[in-house]
């Protein structure tokens, strides 16, 4: 039995409306994407595999919101936008409508603006162009693809949020790739055994959105204000904290970021 029969018979079987939902359950078996109560947003979600997964991991108190170019048949729990991911009026209706649906759950007040950071814990693009059968072509449309939901995820996604993006693996992969693990603590390039084996698709992985101002490498002076429990000195840049070893309390020190996480991170007082 090929690969292609298998899936393809036990999403029949299982109730999936596609043999991709496997592809999403594997990615987080994988990865470790989503939890119960989590907000996910599925971009180029028809016709709702991976919805149908998605609402199964969240449960009843997550959140699920899909968007295609096609319609959706109505999923319980999932809130469903038409349109193309590729228009900025799209873009803005998916993160208006993901802002509306958290501030109902969450019964927060209405009509505060909207914040630098999102609220979704997870973005998921499963989105592919129509294929031409030109491969350089195909592979360019969907890296221009991924880089839309890449886009519109750092707007959605919370601070150590994550993001997964379909590609099809050609000479912009790397660029890409590289451009999505500046903004998250890493990525990582995952093909599903889901996936036919004659696919070139794989999955950009990125776990841990980053929302502070620094990133590796960065220097700068900064005020050392505090000293934490482990005795490194405790350094904020813009509200963000910076743990910088063998400083004290009322240093001003010329400093390297060695490691930024989603809510603090590491530097080394330059000499
Ligand atoms: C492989 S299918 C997704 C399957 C889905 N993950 C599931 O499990 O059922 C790719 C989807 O991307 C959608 N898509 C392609 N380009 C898009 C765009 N510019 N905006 C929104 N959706 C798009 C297509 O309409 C198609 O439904």
């Amino acid at each position: 039995m090929t690969g292609k029969d298998e899936y393809y018979n036990r999403a029949k079987q299982e109730g999936y409306r596609s043999r991709a939902a496997y592809k999403l359950k594997q990615l987080n078996e994988d990865a470790g994407l989503m939890s119960r109560g989590d907000t996910v947003v599925d971009l180029g979600a028809a016709p709702g595999g991976w919805l149908q997964v998605a609402t199964e991991l969240v449960s009843e108190e997550g959140t699920v919101v899909g968007i295609d170019l096609q319609s959706i048949k109505p999923i319980d729990g999932v809130e469903t936008v038409r349109g193309d991911m590729t228009e900025e009026e799209t873009r803005e209706r998916v993160i208006d409508s993901v802002r509306e649906v958290e501030r109902e759950t969450s019964g927060s007040g209405s009509g505060a603006e909207r914040p630098a950071s999102g609220e979704a814990d997870v973005v998921i693009s499963d989105m592919a162009p129509n294929m031409t059968g030109e491969y350089s072509l195909d592979h360019a449309r969907s890296v221009y693809l991924a880089r839309m939901a890449f886009e519109t995820s750092l707007e959605l996604l919370a601070p150590g949020g994550d993001f997964v993006a379909k590609v099809f693996e050609g000479q912009d992969t790397n660029d890409l790739r590289a451009d999505i693990d500046e903004e998250f603590e890493y990525v990582r390039t995952i093909h599903p055994k889901a996936s036919r084996d004659s696919s070139s698709e794989l999955y950009m992985v990125a776990k841990g959105r980053l929302t502070g101002p620094v990133r590796e490498g960065d220097t700068l002076e900064v005020d050392i204000e505090d000293v934490g429990s482990e005795g490194d000195g405790i350094a904020k840049v813009d509200g963000y904290t910076l743990f910088v070893a063998g400083t004290e309390a009322g240093d001003t020190v010329e400093v390297r970021v060695t490691d930024v996480k989603p809510r603090y991170g590491f530097a080394e007082r330059l000499a």
